[in-house]
């Protein structure tokens, strides 16, 4: 984005598990939407909140049939981008790594530990080669709404934390767990990385709230983690969640605006770029 423009954001919503609507979104209309990288992972609904623009993925497809290593993330992204979305919240299901962050609990998470083996994890993989900067992953100004949108709705948000993103689909073993723990990761899940990082290379904002559902497995006085006591914390979030995506729409979009504060929107110009021969 050039330095004088203005835009009209456009917020894109990546619904994790047990998210897959927008209360209150009028104009619905799901719409297929095809990208050089392939399809998304399914229709993405249109609409609008109080007057602003929102597109709605479905990160795992309606019904959730599809695990996280077999995402397009690529497409995904594309797809939000083609869609002139210009900011996204995701939504994303984790398992805390500490104590002070109980099932419940929103984390809106300002830095990721990427150990994922089997992605795609960027656009520019043939032809051009582009290395964008990662140290700030996520939309501090993104978040920082979030966060206040979040303290409004009496709804607990921790600003800040370290999220493991792990290949999956199968959850931790404990040594795994106490591992992250000693590096000082907040939270783990399975769904945020390359998502992150390919909205960076789209220069798109992108901030996630992370709902905790469960302690992993370093917890000893808690079960061990199960898909049941996962799904279960995730309906109860799932409200929690509908209210903060209604509130934090039109905070985002209320009005046009000119660059990101955070740098998101122009990440490929101070990106090293190497151009094809
Ligand atoms: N998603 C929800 N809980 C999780 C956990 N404990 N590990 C990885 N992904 C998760």
């Amino acid at each position: 984005m050039s330095e004088n423009e203005v835009v009209e954001p456009v917020i894109g919503l990546v619904g994790g598990s047990g998210l897959y609507d927008i209360d209150g979104l009028e104009d619905k209309e799901w719409r297929t939407v095809e990208t050089p990288w392939g399809m998304p992972s399914d229709q993405l609904l249109f609409g609008r909140l109080d007057g602003v623009k929102c597109v709605f993925l479905p990160r795992h497809g309606r019904g959730h049939p599809i695990p996280p290593s077999r995402l397009n993330y690529k497409a995904n992204i594309a797809a939000l981008k083609i869609s002139g979305v210009t900011d996204i919240v995701s939504l994303s299901a984790v398992g805390s790594l500490k104590e002070e962050l109980p099932p419940g609990r929103f984390v809106i998470i300002d830095q990721f530990i990427d150990r994922t083996i089997a992605r795609d994890k960027s656009f520019f993989d043939t032809g051009c080669v582009a290395h964008i900067s990662m140290a700030d992953p996520l939309c501090n100004r993104v978040g920082d709404v979030l966060k206040a949108e979040a303290d409004k709705l009496g709804i607990e948000a921790t600003r800040k934390g370290t999220y493991l993103v792990m290949e999956g689909p199968q959850f931790s073993t404990r040594a795994e767990s106490e591992l992250y723990r000693t590096w000082g990761c907040s939270v783990i899940g399975m769904t945020n990385m390359p998502e992150a990082s390919l909205a960076r290379e789209a220069e798109i904002c992108y901030a996630t709230v992370a709902m905790v559902t469960d302690y992993d497995c370093w917890h000893t006085e808690h079960d061990n983690v199960t898909v049941e006591s996962v799904v279960k914390t995730m309906q109860a979030n799932s409200a929690k969640a509908k209210a903060l995506v209604k509130a934090v729409i039109p905070a985002l979009g209320g009005k046009k605006r000119g660059l990101c504060s955070a740098g998101c929107d122009r990440a490929l110009e101070y990106a090293l770029i190497t151009a094809p021969d």
